[in-house]
């Protein structure tokens, strides 16, 4: 039962064996470091693509990585994988955790956050795409099936509403040390590969950027077996974790109703907020 897989708390989805309610709770109080650094995404905005590029910014910048895979270099918050007070600074960490479940130290310090987001059109396609390949996931049998919002906020499966999480973000991100990005921007991986050594406080030569851009291509990070998750097994995901990489692709999968849908959705819960995207 697809039920039984996830677990809700704290208002939020959660993957049954993943993690648990007091590992999350744990989180209250979990120390913070001025030198730790953050991705937050809603799934599918581009996590392991922030990863990638975090990554090899800071190997460049003279931090050995010595990880097998990127899950290691850079884990999950909300998935204990490791004993993390035992890792080298500075920390690297991703999440998808939405703000309120966020550890509360994290606004006392100096630790940094980026937070990427994706048009909530592509990123229901991708995560759509990613349900049918993930074995821990519900599968709509098909997205003109589930309502659109509906897969925004899968019900039984993972995470909660896309609309949320970004509000809560944006609404909060005074009381943090954060960046925001847009996923389609990243597509210009050059400059926002400046952005982010400028925000994390690191200065690379110009040649040391075209090597973290190099590495962070759509082709390479595909062909790249620290990056793109062929540490799951084929019963656990049955696909490319790199699906498309594209901007638009929703145009391939929504009908005109499902996008009119989400636009009436977007101006309802986000209309009130200084919030633009790139569709195409
Ligand atoms: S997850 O499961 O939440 O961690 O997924 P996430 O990494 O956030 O999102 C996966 C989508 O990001 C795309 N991706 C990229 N696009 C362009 N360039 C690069 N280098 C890149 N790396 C990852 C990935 O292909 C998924 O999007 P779709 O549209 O499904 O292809």
């Amino acid at each position: 039962q697809i039920r039984d897989r996830v677990f809700k708390h704290k208002n939020y989805n959660f993957l049954v064996g993943h993690t648990t309610p007091e590992y999350i709770d744990s989180l209250e109080s979990f120390e913070i470091k001025d030198s730790d650094v953050f991705v937050v995404t809603y799934p599918k905005s581009g996590t392991v693509w922030a990863q990638q590029i975090i990554i090899s910014i800071h190997e460049l910048h003279g931090n050995q990585n010595k990880y097998s895979n990127n899950m290691e270099r850079m884990p999950w918050l909300e998935y204990k994988t490791a004993e993390y007070t035992l890792l080298p600074s500075p920390r690297l960490f991703a999440s998808h955790l939405p703000e309120h479940i966020m550890p509360p130290g994290v606004k006392e310090k100096k630790a940094k956050i980026l937070y990427l987001m994706r048009n909530p059109k592509d990123n229901v396609v991708s995560f759509y795409h990613f349900s049918k390949a993930m074995a821990d996931l519900d599968t709509p049998r098909a997205l003109t099936k589930c309502q659109i919002t509906g897969c925004i906020m899968p019900l039984y499966s993972f995470a909660s509403s896309w609309f949320d999480h970004v509000r809560e973000w944006y609404l909060n991100r005074e009381q943090y040390n954060i960046l925001f990005l847009t996923y389609e921007e990243m597509i210009l991986v050059r400059s926002s590969v400046k952005k982010i050594c400028n925000f994390l406080g690191i200065n690379l030569t110009e040649a040391a950027i075209s090597q973290v851009v190099e590495k962070a291509t759509f082709q390479n990070m595909k062909n790249d077996t620290k990056a793109n998750y062929e540490h799951l097994s084929p019963e656990r995901f049955s696909g490319k974790f790199l699906r498309k990489g594209q901007i638009g692709d929703w145009k391939n999968t929504l009908t005109v109703a499902q996008s009119e849908r989400v636009d009436q959705v977007l101006q309802e819960k986000l209309g009130d907020l200084p919030l633009s995207f790139i569709w195409e």
